[in-house]
C-alpha cells in the first residue's frame, strides 16, 4: 500500500518534458547538432508516468523508444519546432522539465541544393535560435518550471546563474565533463538547485534512478511553494 502511494504521487498532474538534441540543417545533406542522446529526458518521462502523471514528451531526433505507451510522444527536429511544440502545450501543465539540449545557433542561410565543395574555406554564418526555456518562463503562471544546465566548468556557479536569469523553479545541473555523467552514458551525476538555492547533490546512479529522485525533489518543492 505504501508502495502504491509512492508510485501514485503524480496522479492527476500533467507533466511536459523535452528531450534530445535539435538538428539544424544547412543544406539537404548536412546539419548541426550536439551529443545529446535523449536518455535523461526519456527516463524522466517514464518515471513521471510510472508515478501516475499524464506525460507529454517533446523530443528531438533520438534513437530511443518509450517502454510506456501512456506517454504521448511528439517528435520534432529543429529548435524552432521544439519552441512551437512546447508553447502549444505549456499552459495546461503542472510541471515542465526542459532536459533537451537545444541548439543555440542555426545556419543563417539554408541552401536548397547541396553545397558543392570548392577551393578554400566555407564560412557558415550562424544566427541565434529562440531560448525556449526563457520564453516559457516569461509566460509562467502556476507551472513548476525546471531547466537543465550542461556545463564543463564551475557547473554549480553557472547553473545557479541560469536559474536566476531564467527565473526558474529549479535547475538540474549536469557536469558533462565528469566521469559517469553527461551525454550518451547510462549514468549521471547532477546537482538539483531550487528557487531558494537549496542544493541537493545526486550521486552517480542510473538515469532512471536520477529521474525518480529529481521528480521527488520537484514534488517536495511544489508542496513547499504552496505553503
Ligand atoms: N534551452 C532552451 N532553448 C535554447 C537553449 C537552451 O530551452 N535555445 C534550455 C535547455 O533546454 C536547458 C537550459 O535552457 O534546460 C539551459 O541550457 P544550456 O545550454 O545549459 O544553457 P544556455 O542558457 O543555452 O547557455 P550556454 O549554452 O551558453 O551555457
Ligand atoms: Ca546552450
Amino acid at each position: 500500500e505504501e508502495h502504491q502511494k509512492q508510485n501514485g504521487r503524480l496522479t492527476g498532474k500533467k507533466v511536459l518534458i523535452s528531450a534530445g538534441p535539435t538538428k539544424e540543417k544547412v543544406d539537404p545533406v548536412r546539419f548541426f547538432t550536439n551529443r545529446s542522446t535523449g536518455k535523461m529526458g526519456f527516463a524522466l518521462a517514464e518515471a513521471a508516468s510510472s508515478m501516475g502523471a499524464e506525460v507529454t514528451l517533446v523530443t528531438g531526433p533520438v534513437n530511443l523508444s518509450l517502454s510506456d505507451d501512456r506517454v504521448q510522444r511528439i517528435d520534432v527536429v529543429t529548435a524552432e519546432e521544439m519552441h512551437e511544440a512546447m508553447h502549444a502545450r505549456f499552459e495546461a501543465q503542472d510541471v515542465v522539465i526542459k532536459a533537451a539540449a537545444v541548439a543555440d545557433y542555426r545556419p543563417k542561410q539554408v541552401y536548397e541544393e547541396k553545397m558543392k565543395k570548392h577551393d578554400g574555406t566555407w564560412q557558415v554564418e550562424m544566427e541565434r535560435t529562440k531560448d525556449i526555456l526563457q520564453s516559457l518562463a516569461e509566460r509562467k503562471t502556476d507551472q513548476f518550471l525546471v531547466g537543465f544546465a550542461a556545463e564543463t566548468k564551475d557547473p554549480v556557479d553557472y547553473g545557479i546563474k541560469k536559474l536566476q536569469q531564467k527565473d526558474l523553479d529549479a535547475i538540474v545541473i549536469n557536469n558533462v565533463a565528469a566521469d559517469g555523467a553527461g551525454f550518451g552514458g547510462d549514468t549521471n551525476i547532477v546537482t538539483y538547485v531550487n528557487r531558494a538555492h537549496e542544493k541537493k547533490n545526486i550521486s552517480k546512479a542510473s538515469k532512471q534512478q536520477i529521474a525518480r529522485r529529481i521528480l521527488e525533489l520537484i514534488l517536495q518543492d511544489m508542496k513547499d511553494e504552496k505553503k
